[in-house]
């Protein structure tokens, strides 16, 4: 038995009674405090085992009330997992396997990455280099926003992405230059590893993943270039002076972008 969604929480048991309040939803606590207490004071019975009848999608195999049946919204079929919302199951990926584990393998890379900048952010941000420490911070935002993509992109082919431990990124640095140079080896690594992914996919004749790999090949270009760049800028700047006046000019770049972005 086929049922549509509306068809089903049209017959279906809502446990919480009433939709918590948006605008009353400002935090993380509170979302769930509200789904709580609109429990506690829906005008429905909540579900629970001693009200619910057992319904043929449980599939315990004993004979049925009628009202029970009717009360069921799920499938009956046993074939049918897709509509066992108690244990929904994922469709089958198309992703081919070597390309999934590079897609793996490379989006927790680039969660390692955001975690590295973090690290250099907070280096810069103990030393008062306000500019290069809201910099990595913004570096290691779009880090996270890599591996999103490529976790979106598993997640509408049927796979489920895997995600790894993160190792402790380096907390000591001899210098602003040492810390230039660990970005620009960092994005050099994220090249290699995002050439690895997008070989693997001309190798398995997987055009999404193709696709997909084409904006993060240019993507490193640009990352590159301003790697190369800023390592030439710290160079450059041979005295403390200097320094701090290349931090201030980064500073102004960036609250002149959160202008343009408003
Ligand atoms: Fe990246
Ligand atoms: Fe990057």
């Amino acid at each position: 038995m086929n049922t549509t969604w509306d068809e089903r929480f049209a017959t279906a048991d809502y446990v919480y009674g009433t939709e918590p309040n948006a605008s009353a939803t400002s935090s993380p606590a509170s979302i769930w405090s509200s789904l709580a207490s609109a429990n506690a004071t829906s005008s429905r019975a909540p579900v629970t085992t001693a009200a619910v009848p057992s319904c043929r999608c449980s599939r315990a195999g004993s004979a049925q009330a009628p009202d029970a049946v009717q009360r069921c919204t799920f499938s009956s079929d046993p074939d049918d997992d897709d509509l066992n919302l108690l244990n929904p199951t994922m469709p089958k990926s198309n992703v081919p396997a070597k390309v999934l584990s590079e897609l793996n393998r490379q989006l927790n890379h680039e969660l390692s990455a955001a975690h590295n900048y973090q690290a250099l952010s907070l280096w810069c941000a103990a030393r008062n280099l306000t500019g290069f420490a809201s910099f990595f911070s913004r570096q290691a935002g779009e880090e996270r926003e890599h591996a999103e993509k490529m976790i979106d992109h598993a997640l509408d082919r049927g796979a489920t992405p895997e995600l790894a431990a993160l190792p402790a990124p380096p907390r000591e640095f001899a210098s602003l230059l040492d810390i230039a140079l660990q970005a620009q080896t960092m994005e050099q690594a994220n090249t290699t590893g995002i050439n690895a992914v997008y070989e693997a996919a001309l190798a398995a004749k997987d055009y999404p993943a193709q696709v997909l790999m084409h904006w993060f090949i240019n993507e490193q270009v640009e990352e590159e270039a301003w790697c190369a760049e800023m390592v030439d800028r710290v160079k450059g700047a041979s005295c403390a002076g200097s320094l701090s006046d290349l931090d201030r000019h980064i500073e102004r770049q960036l609250a002149g972008d959160g202008k343009k972005a408003d």
